[in-house]
């Protein structure tokens, strides 16, 4: 199957999917990177690892339904079946949630419903719970709100702070994601 990344910022789960294609454990092509800004770490580990990259100032257009139109064409163009967003901070609209139903999914550093939003592991520690944890879900128009497809716990300790426990949570997205990654490609029934 054909994957496009989308990603915002260092791409340390983009790097987790594309090393587990090369060693064979992901059986998929990370066709394309998709990325909204200029500059950001996950590019240059896409020029590293010789992917498309198409990267875009959302500031440059008019409307979220352009640059979608834009990365729509990017899609069809690698015949793109799936989009993994990772890291990717902005919502997904219309153009790309219809043409992509249920081929979307997402992974949120939180027990999802809980902690929705930009700020997931702060407002863990800030509300003292003891279990956290991963969401992988299907995107849907709202923030971190569709259905959940794979949950894992993470540990909170007294000695954890937004640092610590952001690594603990990474070190469980970079195999967790790229495995469900794997479950939910096995089912999928490529596009005609
Ligand atoms: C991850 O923690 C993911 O859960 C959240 O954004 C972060 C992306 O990190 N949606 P990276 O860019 O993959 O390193």
């Amino acid at each position: 199957k054909r994957i496009a990344v989308f990603a915002s910022g260092s791409g340390s789960n983009f790097q987790a999917i594309v090393d587990h294609v090369k060693s064979g454990k992901l059986k998929a092509n990370v066709m394309l990177l998709v990325c909204d800004k200029p500059g950001a770490k996950v590019v240059e580990r896409a020029e590293k690892e010789q992917i498309p990259a198409f990267v875009f100032d959302p500031k440059q257009y008019e409307s979220k339904e352009q640059f979608e139109e834009d990365i729509l064409q990017q899609l069809r163009h690698y015949q793109v079946d799936f989009i993994v967003l990772a890291g990717y901070m902005r919502l997904i609209g219309h153009t790309l949630l219809h043409a992509f139903a249920g081929r979307i999914v997402n992974i949120h550093p939180s027990l999802l419903p809980a902690f929705p939003g930009k700020h997931a592991i702060e407002q863990a520690l800030r509300a003292g719970v003891k279990i956290t944890g991963v969401t992988i879900h299907y995107v849907d128009e709202g923030m971190d709100t569709g259905p959940i497809i794979a949950q894992r716990a993470v540990e909170i300790s007294e000695d954890d702070d937004a640092n610590t426990l952001a690594e603990k949570i990474h070190k469980i997205e970079h195999s967790f994601y790229p495995e469900t990654i794997g479950k939910i490609l096995e089912k999928l029934e490529v596009k005609a």
